[in-house]
């Protein structure tokens, strides 16, 4: 499942964000590729041990967490620290799968979800779509400032040169409670379908078996 998930960063905290990464300091992409993806990777990362990078990892993890749909879909069991990336005109990141497992130690996390947001405006740049391979063919993805896409993150996946200005985006990888991406799009269905009965009536008899079927079933489901 793909989905486009709305307003995640309001106007003034893109505009924050822009700010800080207009100066912080930005390395080669490649330092955070695994050995194929280095290949086909020509993008900027921002270095990810300063204080303005924790800073801005609160900021855009916190304002994922508070949306329901985020959370609904990707259902976050342990969440990496996002990646800010530039992309100057003539850079793009070729087909890839993103790294199966991330972080170092006792802080490995299994990376089922991938998350893109978008930090600039689409019309800021020429190209720079996300394209992701998909059961029904590709997908290509370019959304409006503070918009994000989620997706699975065993999906193939590239970022189309950028052949005009300059692309922003912050990318970040969940582990979720439900491995299984099938199982967590039936989850995130079944979702709607609780909190929409819910709303027209809490106390309906159909309203508690969905919601109580919803709750079983992620019980049965999630690792923890
Ligand atoms: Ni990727």
């Amino acid at each position: 499942m793909l989905l486009h998930l709305k307003n995640i960063l309001d106007t003034a905290k893109q505009h924050n964000i822009r700010e800080m990464l207009n100066k912080a300091p930005f390395i080669d992409g490649k330092h955070s590729a695994g050995t194929a993806a280095k290949q086909v990777k020509n993008n900027l990362e921002m270095r990810q041990d300063t204080q303005q990078a924790q800073y801005l990892d609160q900021l855009v993890m916190g304002s994922l967490a508070e949306n329901a749909d985020f959370r609904s879909a990707a259902l976050p069991f342990r969440v990496a620290q996002p990646v800010f990336a530039r992309y100057r005109t003539g850079m793009r990141y070729g087909d890839h799968t993103d790294d199966p497992v991330m972080g170092n130690g006792l802080e490995k996390f299994r990376t089922d979800v991938a998350v893109t947001v978008f930090l600039n405006p689409p019309e800021d740049y020429d190209g720079g779509e996300l394209v992701i391979h998909s059961p029904f063919g590709e997908q290509q993805v370019k959304y409006a400032a503070g918009d994000a896409v989620l997706y699975p993150a065993n999906s193939l996946h590239r970022v189309k040169e950028v052949t005009g200005g300059e692309r922003l985006v912050a990318v970040t990888w969940i582990q979720s409670m439900v491995r299984d991406s099938a199982k967590r799009e039936l989850l995130y269905e079944l979702d709607q379908a609780r909190n929409a009965l819910l709303r027209q009536n809490a106390a309906d008899l159909t309203s508690q078996q969905v919601n109580r079927a919803y709750a079983n079933l992620l019980r049965r489901w999630s690792e923890i």
